[in-house]
């Protein structure tokens, strides 16, 4: 499920033809893509998150250099390495990059300062941020990074995003619990929960909206901003509860 901010009908064959890879992808073989996901260590609920960037970033990235921002332990790294990105893993936590190196010893990750105005490349053809501005406490420093991310980009960069959904909150999930209190209420710069039940741990981020993720990419200088909700698909090979009718992550396309 796909939508253009602003509409804009050269993205649109874009957007038609990710839409066409992606159901050629479920009619192939989903299952081994999920296995192939398992070894980096995603799987349930929080897959579907990542399971459409290889398609994505197949048409809408103009290059191979990337920058993968707030990598974290590297999930999302070594999956950029994958699909045959050349990535840089970026992250204010050293602990953290201490987990993605162990993981991956060859791999390039650097500690970046909070708030950093300006990226340690320039050029590149994308950056994707997986699950790290629902950790901003403020949409200021959401645009301060959004533009350092875009003035690390090429002329035709893309910037890819992902970030839970509103209905991501309220949603019965296979592998991950959102009843909490601090969900009660979403609110545009509140305080939201998440369990993994899988791995058992929980999390606390920042809500913010669809309007407020779209301000941000356009305040940070992007000009058109797409949108991609991932659902659950029968072929995906889990028992999906309401993955299927309902997307818990969104997931940003945006063009410099
Ligand atoms: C939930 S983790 C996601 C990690 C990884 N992207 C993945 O998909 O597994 C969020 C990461 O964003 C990092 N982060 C938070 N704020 C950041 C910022 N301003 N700049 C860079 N990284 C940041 C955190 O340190 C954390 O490692």
């Amino acid at each position: 499920m796909f939508g253009i901010y602003p509409r804009n009908e050269e993205l649109a064959i874009y957007v038609d033809q990710a839409e066409a890879l992606m159901s050629q992808k479920t009619k192939d073989c989903y299952a081994r893509t999920a296995q192939d996901y398992e070894k980096v260590g995603l799987c349930g609920t929080d897959w579907l998150a990542y399971r459409d960037l290889p398609e994505l970033i197949r048409v809408f990235s103009k290059g191979e250099t990337a920058i993968d921002f707030g990598c974290g332990s590297g999930k999302s790294t070594r999956l950029l390495k994958e699909v045959g990105l050349t990535v840089t893993g970026l992250d204010i936590s050293a602990s953290q990059l201490t987990l993605a190196i162990s993981a991956d010893p060859s791999g390039d990750y650097r500690l970046i300062d909070e708030g950093s105005q300006k990226l340690p490349l320039t050029d590149v053809a994308i950056v994707v941020s997986v699950f790290v501005f629902m950790e901003f406490g403020n949409k200021e420093a959401m645009v301060d990074a959004a533009q350092a991310i875009r003035n690390s980009l090429a002329k035709d960069g893309v910037f890819i995003m992902v970030v839970t959904t509103r209905e991501f909150y309220s949603g019965d999930w296979l592998t991950l619990n959102t009843k909490f209190p601090e969900n009660d209420q979403v609110i545009s710069g509140g305080r939201v929960k998440a369990e993994f039940t899988d791995l058992e741990f929980s999390l606390t981020d920042y809500f913010w909206t669809h309007e407020d993720y779209v301000r941000v990419l356009e305040h940070a200088g992007f000009n058109h901003i797409v949108r991609h909700l991932p659902l659950g698909e029968t072929g995906d090979g889990l028992p999906w509860k309401d993955e299927t009718s309902t997307a818990p992550f969104a997931v940003y396309i945006a063009f410099k």
